[in-house]
C-alpha cells in the first residue's frame, strides 16, 4: 500500500511536541511491514534542512486567493529516516525558524495543504491512503472531495489522526476564497460555530478519524473545546489507537545521550550513575529520590500546578527529595518555577527550554516522572519513562489512563484523579514511601521496563483502519 502522512511536524526534522515523535516513528514501522511510506511536511529553516541533502522533485506555483506562491518539493536523498521524506518549500511562508506562532499561520498551512495536493495529483499514480495529522492538515480531506482540481483524489480514502483536539485552526469566512474552486453546495462542511474550523472540517470529511488513545476518544465525546457533538456524530468512523514509541531511539541499552547504558538486568546501577551525573549538573543530592517533569509548561499539562506543588512537597518532606523541571511555555509559570530556586537550592532546579539530550538523561536518571496533565490525548513521556525504569506519576486521563496503572492495583506507576496540588503532593508522599522499600520499588521499575509499547502492534492497527476505508476487509 502507498501511504502518505501529511503533518506539520516530524522528528528529527522539526519537533514541537509528541506529534513529531509519532510522525517520525509510525511510518518507519509501516515501511518495515512492507508498505511504501511518504511523509510530507513544510520546509522550515531547521538544522535538519541545513545538514542533509535533498533533491528537487517538483516545482510549481500555488494559488491562495489572489496570491501566488512559488514552491518546490524536496526529497531527502539518503532515506535514512526509514521512509521517504518530502519537504514542501514555500520560501515566503516557511523560511522561518519556528513551526507555529506566526500571524499568518492560516495562510501558511493553507498554502502547505494546497501545494501538497497540487504536487500529489501531478504524480503518476494516486496514493492508496492519505493520513492527515491534526488541524494543520484538516482541510485536505475536504479539498480531495470537493475542489474540482483535485478530482483525481475523489476515490482516495483519507484518515485524520487527532493528537490534540484543543487546537482546531479556526478562521473567518473572509478567507474562503483561499480554497481552490469547489462545489459551493458543500460549503456547510467548512463551518463550525460560524467559522471555518479546520479540525471540524477534517473530522467531517475524512473517511476515518483516529485519536491517539482509546480513552481520549471517549473523553472527547464530553469535552472537546466545542466539538463534542460532532465527535458523537462521527463515532461510527472513529477509533482510538494507542501510540507506540520508537524503541530504537528510546533504548536505555543503546541510547548515546546517556552517561551509562543499562538494561533490565543491571538497571539499578545504570540508573544511579545517570542520576549522579544529573545531580552534579543541577546541584542536587543523589541519595534522595529525584522527581522530574519534562514537557510544555501549559495549564493543559498541569504546568500551572508545578510551582506550588513543588514548594509544598519540598517543605512537607523537609527537603528530603529533589525536584528537577525541564520545559518551557507560559512565561508566568516559568517565572514562578524559577522563583523557588533560592529557597530550595540544593534540592530543586529548573532548565527552561527544550533539550532533547537532557530529556534522555532525565528519563534515565530520575526516579519518578510527574505528569499531572489536565488533558493528555496519549502522552509519550510516561512510556519513555517506563522503558527507562522511571516510575510515572500521572493524573488518570486520556492515554495516561490507558498506559499507567497504580502500583496499589498491581500496576506500573502512581495515579491520582484530580489535577490539583493536593493530589500531586499525596502521590509524591506515596512515592517517597515506595522509594524507601527498594525491593518493591525495583519490582515496579522492572514491570515498567518490560512493558512492550513498541510501534509494531499499533502501526498494524493503522493498517487495519486503512484497509477498512479501502473496503479491503
Ligand atoms: C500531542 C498530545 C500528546 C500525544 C502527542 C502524540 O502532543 O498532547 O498527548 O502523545 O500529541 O500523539
Amino acid at each position: 500500500m502507498e501511504i502518505f502522512h501529511i503533518s506539520a511536524e516530524c522528528y528529527p526534522v522539526a519537533k514541537v511536541g509528541g506529534l513529531a515523535d509519532v510522525v517520525g516513528a509510525l511510518p518507519k514501522y509501516q515501511n518495515k511491514a512492507g508498505h511504501k511510506l511518504r511523509v510530507v511536511m513544510p520546509c522550515y529553516e531547521t538544522k535538519f534542512r541545513k545538514e542533509n541533502d535533498f533533491e528537487c522533485v517538483h516545482w510549481g506555483t500555488l494559488q491562495l486567493g489572489n496570491f501566488n506562491f512559488p514552491f518546490s518539493v524536496l526529497k531527502e536523498t539518503s532515506d535514512k529516516l526509514g521512509f521517504e521524506l518530502y519537504l514542501m518549500e514555500i520560501p515566503e511562508l516557511f523560511d522561518r525558524k519556528e513551526v507555529y506562532g506566526y500571524e499568518d499561520d492560516v495562510e501558511r498551512f493553507m498554502a502547505f495543504q494546497i501545494a501538497t495536493l497540487d504536487w500529489i495529483i501531478g504524480r503518476e499514480a494516486m496514493p492508496d491512503v492519505i493520513n492527515c495529522h491534526d488541524h494543520h492538515t484538516g482541510l485536505i480531506p475536504f479539498m480531495m472531495q470537493h475542489c474540482y482540481k483535485y478530482h483525481q483524489l475523489l476515490n482516495t480514502p483519507s484518515m485524520l489522526t487527532i493528537h490534540n483536539g484543543l487546537y482546531q485552526g479556526q478562521f473567518s469566512f473572509d478567507k474562503i476564497n483561499y480554497f481552490p474552486e469547489f462545489d459551493r453546495t458543500h460549503v456547510k462542511l467548512l463551518e463550525w460555530n460560524h467559522q471555518i474550523n479546520s479540525l471540524a472540517v477534517g473530522v467531517k470529511c475524512a473517511s476515518a478519524v483516529t485519536t491517539v488513545s482509546p480513552s481520549y476518544l471517549n473523553e472527547i465525546n464530553n469535552s472537546a473545546n466545542g466539538l463534542e457533538s460532532l465527535f458523537n456524530i462521527v463515532r461510527y468512523k472513529s477509533r482510538g489507537i494507542l501510540n507506540g514509541i520508537d524503541t530504537e531511539v528510546w533504548d536505555p541499552l543503546k541510547d548515546k545521550m546517556l552517561e551509562k547504558n543499562y538494561s533490565i538486568q543491571n538497571f539499578e546501577k545504570g540508573k544511579q550513575q545517570n542520576k549522579e551525573t544529573l545531580c552534579t549538573l543541577f546541584n542536587l543530592d543523589p541519595s534522595k529520590p529525584l522527581f522530574s517533569f519534562i514537557g510544555r509548561l501549559w495549564d493543559e499539562k498541569g504546568g500551572d500546578l508545578l510551582p506550588q506543588a513543588s514548594a509544598l512537597a519540598l517543605s512537607e518532606n523537609f527537603k528530603e527529595i529533589n525536584i528537577l523541571i525541564l520545559g518551557s511555555g507560559s512565561a508566568q509559570i516559568e517565572n514562578q518555577l524559577n522563583s523557588l530556586l533560592v529557597d530550595y537550592k540544593g534540592n530543586y532546579n529548573t532548565f527552561i527550554g527544550y533539550n532533547e539530550e537532557l530529556a534522555h538523561l532525565i528519563y534515565a536518571g530520575a526516579d519518578f516522572l510527574l505528569m499531572p496533565s489536565r488533558v493528555e490525548p496519549c502522552g509519550l513521556n510516561q512510556m519513555y519513562s517506563l522503558r527507562y525504569g522511571t516510575i510515572p506519576i500521572v493524573r488518570r486521563t486520556g492515554g495516561l489512563k490507558d498506559t499507567v496503572i497504580d502500583f496499589g492495583d498491581n500496576g506500573n506507576g502512581i495515579c491520582h484523579d484530580q489535577s490539583s496540588v493536593g493530589d500531586i503532593c499525596y502521590s509524591i508522599q506515596r512515592a517517597v514511601s515506595l522509594y524507601e522499600d527498594k525491593k518493591h520499588l525495583n519490582e515496579i521499575r522492572k514491570k515498567g521496563m518490560s512493558t512492550d509499547h513498541s510501534w509494531e502492534k499499533a502501526s498494524q492497527e493503522y493498517i487495519e483502519m486503512y484497509n477498512l476505508i479501502l473496503n479491503k476487509i
